[in-house]
């Protein structure tokens, strides 16, 4: 019998064995050849905090860089780039090993380990508490391989048929680790379940805005030994890394990563489900029918247990060809191995994989390295755990596959295929399986090769953080993703018909006037702004006043060639007035000058960022997720003194370039930072995502792609309106005092109130009083919700706010509705020295307007922002 770290198995000392497996160097080990199986690869624990990290929740938490984060900064979701997962073999390091984390990572201090606590309660016979020390002591240690995998694995080919309501994974959501401690059995057994018990929920100690992170299984899973469900404070010999749970968290093999709850504080058994929040809302695969729409207003779906995912199912990536790989054909000699992974779930073993080169006509069987079986040969202990894996036969980790294919075979395909089987015959589907979470994505993985002079070029469907990949290709390229061809167009299909796009005529007809350089030069001032938009000169003068964006955004513009914004930004509508501006044409000459005049830069650093008449560019340095569609965007701004230079209710203008095309979007913006916040922007943004037939928010979209670092452009600030504080208002630059402001507002509508509010009531001496009409759909649509409640607790005399649900669930104890007429007449009845401001959807603001001009508001008494 061999015995592996002898030093681990001295149990008197429970902290000292946790550091003494930290001791623990590769080369003490006995080589992989002595007992033929295979040994985790080297690894180097992190110490560096990275720059990224540091001003999170998880400025504890060291961590390596290559990993690609998912999520932005925080909440930290990371997979490695596929090839360095595959060349590190069958076990992962667990530096490189994927992370999920909902929320921030627990910090646990080395000299508080021994006494971390495991309840074990509900329905058992003897409740108990058991120390991390108890954990080793008294129960016997396993060491065990099994493969991890997140049931978002894959999903970016999902988002990208149709977004789906969950981040995109890459197909690196998953890896292999030893992991070392007791049988959850056993443990539970200490505890006497009782006989009507049937579940096993389990928590953990990472606090989430809907409580701990909390799961169940069923408990005759728990106590059956052939499914391996464990509990591991060592993950490849090593005490178990912050955040991969440490110092305890539940392995629970052959099913999806979110079963296994890290950072394990309670066992609960239970006669029915969990109940946590995450247990409902998370991995689950709803009917495909389910739109993002129809699963938010019905609580029906996320409570069915027919659609809670456990098992894993069979699925199979190639991770040579590599995406973008380039092979040469002059010297890629004759034959290519082709080679990735599979694995299938429930204990499942892989009974073959298979690759296609005429779009699945034809297989070819590829080779399995079943790394897992090694284990099964060896009787001893590994990291102070038996490996008894010979009593079992279930499989628990991914095999490896690879197949040696002609080079002049690839040569004449377009695309290669890998499908798995398991053994219970389950095979991937050719097509996919698209369902609202976007889980368990498992069709055909489908490499495309294009030959490029002597060379081939491989494509993967997706890359998980960059642009490209052959799906995203063939949409672009106008292609139906769903068509049973990979988008790519079906011999004898209907070619769809391009929509035609509308040309607005800007031009007033028969006009001829030729202008010169120098006469739009010398009619560039505030007062005679002209501009130039595709070569014609425009005067704004006359729509100083009338300029929904106020006089800035005409007078910024002024003797420039403002083109790509004001056509990004302005609508059809706003197009066809263009002609009553229009006054001639810019000659050839000047308009080459005007766009190649350099502009004289200081490099002074500028204390204001905002600049009316230039973009300026600010970067993404983080991302906080406050539901699945609301996030919260910081941005750097150019340093750390900087102010954004937003006046109180004003907007600016955004740029970003659309993932899809790469044309400027521009878009104005009430950021929910404060306005003297200093080297910082946050913006409250709702993602609109695809529904149905309805394409998805252009600008929000576009947001959500933004890889942190990504720099947009910014300029204004814009807006008539203007808070100056202690009641006093400027609109259009004219001057009015308030006694009383009545706010409405619908959706992410509330940012520019949300500025006004806030002036109010963080200045005691306002005496300036406010009531807040706000409308949404769902209870988790209100925005700002704490610093809202958190002013009416202030002063309830000086702050009302009322929300209204549209489609509120039974639990809601609030108004219902939209906002109507009732809820207008009762809170925003006209008030002498009152004014209303009001900012949400087009028809909330047409239907608010009627009623409020109906009830007696005078129209100048109304700002619609
Ligand atoms: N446990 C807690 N306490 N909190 C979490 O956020 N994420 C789950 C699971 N356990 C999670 C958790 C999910 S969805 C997955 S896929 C796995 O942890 C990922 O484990 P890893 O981060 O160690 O790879």
């Amino acid at each position: 019998m061999a015995t592996i770290t002898q030093t681990l198995i001295d149990r008197d000392e429970v902290h000292e064995i946790s550091l003494k497996t930290k001791e623990i160097k590769f080369h003490d080990l006995p080589t992989p050849q002595e007992y033929d199986i295979p040994l985790p690869p080297p690894s180097v624990n992190p110490t560096e905090i990275l720059e990224v990290d540091k001003g999170t929740p998880d400025s504890h938490v060291p961590r390596d860089p290559r990993l690609i984060r998912l999520t932005g900064v925080h909440p930290f979701n990371v997979e490695p780039p596929l090839t360095a997962l595959y060349k590190e073999g069958f076990l992962t390091s667990p530096e490189l090993f994927y992370v999920r984390n909902h929320g921030p990572v627990p910090q646990v201090r080395d000299e508080d380990i021994p006494d971390w606590e495991l309840s074990i309660e509900g329905l058992v016979e003897n409740p108990i508490t058991l120390s991390f020390r108890e954990i080793l002591e008294k129960y016997d240690q396993i060491t065990t391989p099994i493969t991890l995998v997140c049931a978002g694995n894959r999903r970016k080919e999902q988002n990208t048929v149709r977004k789906s309501k969950g981040f995109s994974w890459g197909p690196a959501g998953l890896s292999t680790a030893l992991w070392t401690g007791p049988m959850m059995a056993d443990i539970l057994r200490s505890a006497k379940p009782l006989r009507k018990a049937k579940y096993v929920c389990m928590e953990g100690a990472d606090k989430l805005p809907n409580g701990y992170y909390g799961t169940s299984v069923k408990l005759n899973w728990a106590m059956d030994f052939n499914r391996g469900i464990m509990l591991a404070h060592k993950m490849n010999g090593e005490d178990l890394r912050p955040d991969h749970g440490r110092p305890l968290r539940a392995v629970v093999p052959g099913q999806i990563g979110g079963r296994s709850v890290k950072w394990l504080k309670r066992l609960i058994v239970t006669e029915a489900p969990s109940d946590n929040w995450y247990h409902i809302n998370d991995n689950r695969v709803l009917p495909t029918m389910i739109s993002p729409e129809m699963s938010a207003t019905s609580t029906e779906w996320w409570t069915d247990e027919r659609y809670a995912i456990y098992d894993l199912n069979v699925n199979s990536v190639a991770a040579f060809p590599e995406h973008e790989e380039v092979l040469d054909l002059a010297t890629a000699g004759s034959a290519y191995t082709v080679k990735g992974y599979a694995y299938a779930g429930g204990g499942r073993r892989i009974t073959r994989v298979e690759i296609s080169l005429d779009k699945g006509k034809t297989w070819r069987l590829a080779e399995i390295d079943y790394a897992e079986d090694k284990y099964r040969d060896f009787e001893g202990d590994l990291f102070g755990g038996k490996v008894d894996m010979w009593k079992r036969e279930s499989c628990f980790c991914w095999s490896f596959w690879s197949l040696r294919i002609p080079v002049s075979d690839l040569e004449n395909s377009e695309a290669l295929l890998v499908r798995a089987m398991d053994d219970g015959m389950m095979v991937q589907p050719r097509d996919m399986y698209w369902s609202v979470l976007g889980m368990m994505n498992n069709p055909w993985f489908r490499v495309t090769i294009t030959k490029e002079g002597n060379t081939l070029k491989f494509e993967h469907p997706t890359h998980p953080s960059r642009a490209g990949g052959w799906m995203e290709k063939a949409k672009k390229a106008g292609g139906d993703l769903t068509n049973g061809n990979w988008g790519e167009k079906i011999e004898g299909e209907a070619p769809v018909e391009p929509e035609p796009v509308k040309e607005i005529n800007m031009k007033k007809e028969g006009l001829a006037r030729m202008i010169d350089l120098q006469e739009l030069k010398a009619n560039s001032s505030a007062e005679k702004p002209w501009f130039v938009v595709n070569g014609e000169v425009y005067d704004g003068t006359g729509f100083l006043e009338g300029h929904p964006g106020g006089a800035i955004s005409i007078t910024s513009s002024a003797g420039l060639d403002v083109s790509e914004d004001f056509l990004a930004i302005h609508s059809e509508t706003a197009k066809a007035m263009m002609p009553d501006y229009h006054i001639g044409t810019l000659d050839k000459a000047s308009l080459e000058a005007l766009n190649s005049g350099s502009t004289a830069v200081s490099n002074d650093p500028r204390p204001i960022f905002l600049q009316s008449r230039s973009w300026a560019k600010m970067k993404l340095s983080e991302v906080k997720t406050v539901s699945w569609d609301t996030r919260v965007f910081v941005f750097d701004l150019e340093h750390d003194k900087q102010t954004l230079g937003l006046p109180i209710g004003q907007h600016l203008m955004i740029k970003v370039p659309d993932p899809t095309n790469k044309e400027a979007i521009i878009r104005s913006y009430t950021p929910v930072s404060e306005t003297n916040m200093e080297g910082k922007m946050e913006l409250l943004v709702k993602i609109y995502f695809p529904a149905d037939k309805i394409p998805g928010g252009k600008m929000t979209m576009a947001l959500d792609a933004l890889a942190i670092g990504a720099e947009i452009d910014c300029k204004g600030p814009t807006g008539r309106f203007e808070y100056l504080g202690n009641g006093r208002v400027t609109i259009s630059g004219k001057e009015r005092k308030v006694r009383s402001f009545k706010m409405i507002c619908g959706g992410t509508g509330l940012t520019p109130i949300f500025q006004v509010l806030r002036a109010v009531m963080q200045d005691p001496q306002d005496p300036t009083t406010c009531v807040v009409l706000d409308g949404n759909r769902l209870e988790e649509d209100i925005l700002c919700r704490a610093e809202l409640d958190a002013y009416v607790a202030l002063d309830s005399r000086k702050c009302t706010v009322v929300h209204t649900l549209s489609q509120a669930s039974e639990n809601w104890v609030g108004r219902r509705g939209r906002i109507s007429e009732d809820l207008i007449k009762e809170f925003v009845a006209p008030e002498e020295g009152s004014m209303v401001i009001i900012c949400g959807p087009e028809a909330m603001e047409k239907s608010a307007r009627k009623i409020l001009l109906d009830q007696g508001w005078a129209e100048s008494d109304l700002h619609f922002f």
